[in-house]
């Protein structure tokens, strides 16, 4: 090969490598912009912080519950599991929760997995009453106590077994 070859080649790798510019605008018609970091902090704003993460707490909350009438124990096993994803994840956003969360994270959702595991739908009722109340007693350690939730009355999930 002649040098020139080499050079041109090599010059041709070289541009493939070079990082695309950080600024550049991405997502359908561009609407993440800025720089690296700017386009991170949108993103992390779109994620949203514990609201967000009690959203989905809540809709879990719901079908355990349902889960749980219908003695269906595999799928409320399963969305305890989820829940217990999101609180963590919900956690990992906003570690100012976390000293709250300890009861609920190492004994309230370990208490409602051995109630569901025991298959026995009155230990489920039982648990399920002490599960609401500590869901409310973060809420009054977290400032927000205007936000009491009940078991559910409205079947809205379409997972059911009857
Ligand atoms: C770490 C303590 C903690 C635990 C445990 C907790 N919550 Fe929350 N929850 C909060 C906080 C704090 C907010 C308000 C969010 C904010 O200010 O960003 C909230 C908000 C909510 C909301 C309102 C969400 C919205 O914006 O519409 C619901 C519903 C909710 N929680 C349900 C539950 C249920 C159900 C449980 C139990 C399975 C639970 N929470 C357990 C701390 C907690």
């Amino acid at each position: 090969m002649r040098l020139t070859t080499i050079t041109l080649l090599l010059g041709l790798f070289i541009w493939q490598c070079a990082p695309a510019d950080p600024s550049t605008s991405v997502g359908r018609d561009g609407w993440l912009s800025g720089t690296t970091d700017e386009k991170f902090e949108t993103v992390t704003n779109h994620i949203g912080g514990f609201a967000r993460a009690m959203v989905e707490v809540q809709y879990r909350y719901m079908e355990i519950y349902w889960a749980g009438e219908d003695e269906n124990w595999d799928y409320a096993a399963y969305q305890l599991e989820e829940m217990e994803e999101a609180l963590e994840d919900g956690l990992e956003r906003r570690p100012a929760r976390a000293q709250s969360a300890q009861h609920f994270m190492n004994v309230v959702i370990p208490d409602m997995e051995k109630a569901i595991e025991s298959r026995n739908k009155e230990n489920f009722d039982q648990a399920f009453e002490l599960f609401t109340l500590q869901c409310n007693s973060c809420h009054a350690m977290e400032q927000v106590p205007f936000i009491t939730v009940r078991p559910p009355e409205l079947r809205v999930g379409s997972v059911r077994l009857r």
